[in-house]
């Protein structure tokens, strides 16, 4: 017997695994995304990964991505001209052209004066492998300073702009092919169409994979993993937890038990969603925790916003805890020792790559494991979602049927309302802030905005007063804050430019239906400055 550790399980179902060689920035993920988007599997390796490894992974493609580096700089990231000469097609984008031009025997300059953003790009070779059928005058997004100015031998040069004369370069009989620009940014008008054209016509991949096929995969993993077992998953009411207790629900059905714990700081109707349409589309076994009243007390005269969120952690996890402890005593009552030896977590994929884990090695245990786990009790993880994006597990919990509410739901911090309260949270206030929430919800659904605004969140002022006239009298009530945010990641984010009626319907709904609230606002700041939450 070998004392090797075992290799990754074969990915059956996908054969045609796309890697995307990461060179640092954050196009790698982008790319992975729209890849996928052409139904094409693909995951991100490191570039520092041994060419061998990255062969001995049979990839139907490899794709180069953009990164900062200059390729002349001293320690930038290199590639083994190995990658070149085993007969995988390759696709160079960005710094990843250069590299790919550089490794051949092409000339990169760094002369500097280059385009950045927005650029005419002039296809020279209409019925190119890449290029086919997009016009031959289109819009690309630049974002370097170095350019190659000669092209490898071999290479057919297929595009340039006014300023870089090799701004494409295809070698069919090798299945090499390179571009200057990003065609993974939407500013790249044909960009998707070129990675399309690399993907099926220069690596002849078919356009197979989809969020179906995860299903199985994973539904046949999950059984495989846990046997006769049982696992235990916390749900949080956000869409990953969710999508994740369904899918591993499908695959074990009774053996898993899930366990929601109500803080009494999610927003209105949440919990009920938990507790009964996402219990009547799974039939998961669930325990509802009521811990209302624990959160309000250990919350009583707190206004500081770091010591809110480390009380509600410090709840969370106390409680969560013990119903742990609970379900396990009870399985233990009915099934022996040791009854529940997996932990179902919502990880994504981004998770996994930000903490490393792209090569599929790193320990990501801690990253999520918001419930802690007792000591005495060693749990595996079961994490479907780990190499899924975010609107891919959208897309499967769709198709296990989680109500419409739960799926689509935008970003909810862990802490909820709590930290949407600027001051002391009390039960009078959450009711109230539930109220003006509602309404700010309900309104942007009807205008059909949801998938346009990132998140929305609505804050309440509790410490604020000011004076207003309502009726015949004056009155002295809370600001409301509107926060209504356009993002693709929460790392940056620029206030949403709603529609002006619907500003202002929001804002008489609230003043007219939310006692003590006399005053709508809207934040006009951008991330950064801004954060998301105000706290
Ligand atoms: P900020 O306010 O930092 O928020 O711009 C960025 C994103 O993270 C969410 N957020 C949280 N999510 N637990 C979470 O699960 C938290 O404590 C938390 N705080 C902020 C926020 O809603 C936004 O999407």
């Amino acid at each position: 017997m070998s004392s090797a550790s075992p290799a990754a399980a074969p990915d059956v179902t996908n054969p045609d695994v796309v890697l995307v060689v990461d060179f640092g920035a954050q196009y790698a993920q982008l790319i992975a995304r729209r890849v996928r988007e052409a139904r094409v599997y693909s995951e991100i390796v490191p570039s520092t990964m041994p060419v061998q490894e990255m062969l001995a992974r049979k990839p139907a493609a490899i794709i180069l991505s953009g990164g900062p580096s200059s390729v002349y700089a001293e320690g930038a990231p290199r590639l083994d001209r190995a990658l070149f000469e085993a007969g995988v097609p390759v696709f160079g984008m960005c710094y990843g052209f250069q590299l790919m031009a550089q490794t051949l025997g092409g000339t990169v300059d760094n002369s500097g004066a280059r385009e950045y953003g927005r650029t005419d790009l002039h296809v020279s070779k209409s019925g190119s492998t890449l290029f086919e059928g997009t016009p031959a005058e289109q819009q690309v997004w630049m974002s370097h300073g170095d350019a190659c100015s000669a092209a490898p031998e071999g290479f057919t040069v297929t595009a340039s702009t006014g300023v870089v004369p090799v701004a494409a370069f295809e070698n069919d009989e090798k299945k090499l092919y390179g571009v200057q620009h990003h065609p993974e940014v939407m500013h790249s008008t044909y960009g998707q169409q070129v990675l399309e054209h690399f993907l099926y016509r220069g690596a002849g991949i078919e356009p197979t994979w989809t969020t179906g096929n995860v299903i199985e995969e994973q539904v046949a993993a999950i059984r495989e993993q846990v046997g006769d077992k049982r696992a235990i998953c916390g749900l949080s009411g956000g869409v990953d937890s969710a999508v994740a207790a369904a899918l591993v629900q499908k695959a074990i059905g009774s053996q898993l038990t899930c366990v929601y714990v109500d803080h009494g700081l999610m927003r209105k109707g949440e919990t009920e969603q938990v507790e009964k349409d996402f219990v009547a589309a799974t039939g998961v076994s669930l325990k509802v925790v009521d811990a209302e009243q624990r959160f309000l007390d250990a919350l009583a005269g707190v206004s500081d916003p770091e010591e809110k969120r480390k009380i509600i952690g410090r709840e969370f996890i106390r409680v969560f805890e013990q119903a742990q402890a609970e379900i396990v005593a009870e399985a233990a009552g009915e099934h022996g020792e040791q009854p529940v030896q997996f932990l179902v977590q919502g990880t994504l994929y981004p998770d996994v790559v930000e903490s490393g884990g792209g090569t599929g090695t790193a320990n990501i245990k801690s990253h999520h494991n918001v419930g802690g786990l007792p000591e005495d009790l060693e749990f595996e993880l079961i994490e479907p979602l780990r190499k899924l994006f975010k609107d891919e597990v959208r897309m499967v919990g769709q198709e296990l049927g989680l109500p419409e509410e739960i799926v689509q739901r935008q970003p909810f911090p862990g802490p909820g309302l709590g930290i949407r309260i600027v001051g002391e949270v009390t039960k009078e206030r959450l009711d109230l802030l539930r109220e003006a929430d509602a309404i700010a919800r309900e309104e942007l659904t009807a205008a059909g905005l949801d998938r346009d605004i990132w998140q929305c969140p609505v804050v309440l002022l509790a410490d604020v007063r000011s004076v207003g006239v309502q009726g015949d009298g004056r009155t002295y009530g809370h600001p409301i804050v509107l926060r209504p945010v356009s993002s693709e990641d929460a790392m940056t984010a620029d206030w949403t430019r709603m529609p002006y009626d619907v500003l202002a319907k929001i804002s008489t709904r609230i003043t007219n239906e939310v006692a003590d609230v006399n005053r709508v606002v809207l934040d006009v700041t951008s991330k950064p400055p801004g954060t998301i939450e105000w706290e």
